[in-house]
């Protein structure tokens, strides 16, 4: 589901941006216990404005990153930000279809998108298809008491059917087959994940 206004500029806002750098980043970067993997090639799912671009590239080292978006206007933000940047590739996608054969990626990243996702279930089997054996997917998510409650309904527009906590997130993603190295979340409201696809297991 793509954005409403008010979200967009929210998402877009210089105080989101610094958050996200001063924030987000080292809890992210944190999960991994100071063992970062060397990434050759990552995904983040629903670049948005491509903050998450920066981190991919700058915080985890990724040679090429690609990243998708449901919505055309973001890739082109992205497009005219990260101009001449032979390492980017941006595409229109929905990350519950992923036009990506399987065991692509060492990294997926989802930062804020699944919430947006209606089947997000089938977007956890994606990400593990496209991961390569070993490979992480960090997810940074909202949950339902964030995100279906009277005040955001009335400001932001997401799906209210079949949204999830941080434990039913862990089942699915267990479900799919990853293992979950580190996690953390506030109050219930958000939290971040590192999951790994094992070692050996082959889509
Ligand atoms: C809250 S924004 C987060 C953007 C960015 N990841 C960030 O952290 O700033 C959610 C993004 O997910 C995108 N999105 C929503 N549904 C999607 C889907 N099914 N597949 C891919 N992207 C999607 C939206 O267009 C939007 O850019």
């Amino acid at each position: 589901m793509k954005l409403n206004k008010l979200e967009r500029y929210v998402v877009r806002h210089p105080a989101r941006q610094w958050l996200q750098l001063q924030l987000e980043q080292p809890l992210l970067l944190g999960l991994f216990n100071h063992n970062l993997p060397a990434v050759e090639h990552a995904l983040e799912i629903g670049c948005g404005f491509g903050q998450g671009i920066t981190l991919l590239r700058k915080g985890f080292g990724a040679a090429a990153v690609t990243a998708v978006d449901l919505d055309e206007q973001m890739l082109h933000y992205c497009a005219a930000r990260y101009a001449g940047k032979s390492w980017l590739q941006l595409t229109q996608a929905d990350g519950s279809q992923l036009p990506f054969m399987d065991n692509r990626f060492d990294l997926v990243c989802d930062f804020a998108v699944f919430h947006h996702i209606p089947d997000w279930q089938r977007a956890v089997s994606e990400v593990f298809r496209v991961l390569k054996p070993g490979g992480a997917f960090v997810v940074e998510e909202l949950y339902r008491a964030a995100i279906c409650n009277p005040l955001s309904r009335r400001l932001f527009e997401h799906p209210q059917q079949n949204r999830f906590n941080h434990h039913q997130l862990h089942q699915c993603l267990r479900a799919a087959g990853f293992d979950i190295a580190n996690s953390r979340h506030v109050w219930g409201l958000a939290g971040v994940t590192l999951a790994i696809k094992p070692a050996g297991t082959f889509q």
